[in-house]
């Protein structure tokens, strides 16, 4: 099984910690600078939006423990000193909305990430959005970015509309707070 890392774990990071163990994706290492793993443990054990988790957390040390499934804990705030290979994590979700150009998003592959998706929208990396172009995705890709959820949810209405014009529209991502 492909193994796969969080860096980021705010809200993005703990929804897709969720998703990958309810998918049997293995997560088998976290990064968050401003985290421990006992105060990861209580942000993922109880979660205001999305519930309370149903399973079993624990924490020995730097350990995050969830369903049996162990989870090194790393605090580093420079993605070249995060150190994936130690558990050999190939796959590296890059969620803390800070590292989004394919220059600082490679600077996983420092530490020995061979591929790194941008949870986010990114000035030049390749945007594959889950069902929409998931076609465009070619195996050659190293770094690449899946754009904003405001513009996932609108681009999976428009492409129903309109999906001839599809890549045509740009999303104005937190226009309406700005204007009023
Ligand atoms: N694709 C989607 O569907 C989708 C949905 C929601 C959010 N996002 C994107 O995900 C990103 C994160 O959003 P969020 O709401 O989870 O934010 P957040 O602020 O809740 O989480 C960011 C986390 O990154 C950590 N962090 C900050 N600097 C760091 C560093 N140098 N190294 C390691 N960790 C660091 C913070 O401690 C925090 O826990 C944003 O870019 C947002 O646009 C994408």
């Amino acid at each position: 099984m492909v193994k796969c890392g969080i860096n980021g774990f705010g809200r993005l990071g703990r929804k897709l910690l969720r998703v990958c163990i309810e998918r049997e994706i293995d997560i088998v290492a976290i990064n968050d600078v401003n985290m421990s793993a006992d105060y990861m443990a209580y942000l993922l054990m109880y979660d205001s939006t999305h519930g309370r988790f149903k399973g079993h957390i624990k924490v020995q040390d730097d350990v995050l423990e969830v369903n049996d499934q162990k989870i090194k804990v790393y605090k580093e705030s420079d993605p070249k000193e995060i150190p994936w290979y130690s558990e050999e994590a190939e796959y590296i979700f890059e969620a803390t909305g800070l590292f989004t150009t394919t220059e600082k998003a490679a600077q996983h592959f420092n530490g020995g990430a061979k591929k790194v998706i941008i949870a986010a929208s990114s000035p030049d990396a390749p945007i594959i959005m889950y069902g929409i172009n998931t076609d465009d995705y070619n195996s050659s890709m190293k770094v690449i970015a899946t754009g904003t959820g405001g513009a996932v949810c609108a681009a999976a209405i428009l492409k129903e509309e309109n999906p001839a014009e599809l890549r045509k529209y740009t999303v104005c991502y937190l226009i309406i707070p700005h204007v009023l």
